[in-house]
């Protein structure tokens, strides 16, 4: 069969052969229909993560759409990788697309729906009424985030990323007011500013972004307050760290989350927001775009700036 192989850490995958793998005791054949092409995929085969693979050759992917030996369609996860023909899985590792959404959809929204949902309400614990800002709102992720916080009831929505062309389509996915984010520090400070504080930040960046954000948050007196700034930090497209002044932490409220495999919610938690959000999606609720482009093409399209739009391979 056909497959997305990972040689060495850093390079791009091949698309060659390798042998179908046989399913072992309790482990189940998936024909894969769609593999979604994210982040994490990228940064675990650039070798940068810490969840980077240690054993190569390795077939790349771990999620995607398929269908079981018994006809039903899937999202399932693998270990053995899910850019190929062919995936093993267990049935405990399958979640059912419902009737009615197409496999490219469902495998493209797991990674950016059910991480942002629960960024949202399990770690930011986002109430009704609250001020949000999203740092990397273009973002496959972000767009996700700005549709979700508005039916979570957030009050502002503030949508900050550089791609001029998803920015402006941010207001009608449900964002208040956007911050174009490749402009002088001092003219992004004063647009952060100019905002009069955010209750939680969805941040997608890190790096300079954040770090300017940061830097917006202390104050200049010895007033006595008590506001709260919850910053979950969710994905390092734009650095690795920041640099946090230690009197940012004394005189602003911030707080500062993450969203990982640490500190999610516990799997049945996680099931269900997968379910939600593919019937969300389904019914015309949320809205992703996507790229179907043919696994044969994995290498051309693997590092390409996706623009918004998410690609998925298709065996
Ligand atoms: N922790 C988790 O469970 C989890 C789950 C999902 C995603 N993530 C992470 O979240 C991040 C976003 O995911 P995604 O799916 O939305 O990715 P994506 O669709 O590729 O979007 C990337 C975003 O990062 C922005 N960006 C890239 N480089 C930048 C830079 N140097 N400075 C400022 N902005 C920059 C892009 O802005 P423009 O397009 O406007 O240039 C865009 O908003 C990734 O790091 C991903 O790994 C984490």
């Amino acid at each position: 069969m056909k497959a997305a192989v990972l040689h060495a850490l850093g390079r791009r995958p091949r698309f060659q052969d390798v042998p179908e793998p046989p399913p072992g005791v309790g482990q189940e054949l998936v024909r894969v229909t769609a593999c979604p092409l994210t982040n994490l995929d990228r940064v675990l085969a650039a070798g940068t993560h810490f969840a980077s693979p240690t054993a190569l050759p390795a077939v790349c992917g771990s999620l995607a759409a398929g269908t079981l030996p018994d006809g039903a369609r899937v999202l399932f996860r693998s270990a053995g990788g899910t850019m190929a023909e062919r995936a093993l899985t267990r049935r405990e590792l399958c979640t059912p697309i419902p009737d009615g959404l197409d496999d490219a959809l469902a495998a493209a929204v797991q990674n950016p729906g059910v991480s942002t949902w629960a960024a949202l309400q399990w770690r930011a614990r986002l109430q009704p009424g609250e001020r949000l800002l999203i740092l990397g709102a273009t973002g496959v992720a972000g767009q996700v985030a700005v549709q979700l916080a508005r039916r979570l009831g957030a009050r502002r929505i503030v949508a900050a990323g550089r791609n001029p062309r998803v920015l402006a389509t941010l207001p009608g996915l449900g964002a208040d007011a956007t911050i174009q984010l490749d402009q002088p520090d001092e003219a992004l400070r004063d647009a952060f500013r100019a905002e009069g504080g955010f209750d939680v930040v969805l941040d997608y960046l890190w790096g300079r972004p954040t770090e300017l954000f940061i830097s917006t948050l202390g104050s200049t007196d010895m007033q006595l307050r008590s506001s709260r700034t919850r910053c979950v930090q969710v994905g390092t497209m734009a650095g690795a760290h920041v640099a946090l002044p230690a009197e940012v932490l004394r005189s602003s409220g911030l707080e500062i989350l993450g969203f990982g495999t640490g500190n999610a919610p516990p799997p049945e938690h996680l099931a269900r927001l997968l379910h939600d959000v593919m019937a969300l999606l389904a019914g015309g609720g949320l809205h992703i775009d996507v790229n179907r482009v043919p696994l044969a093409l994995v290498e051309e399209v693997w590092d390409l700036d996706q623009q918004g739009t998410r690609t998925v391979l298709i065996p």
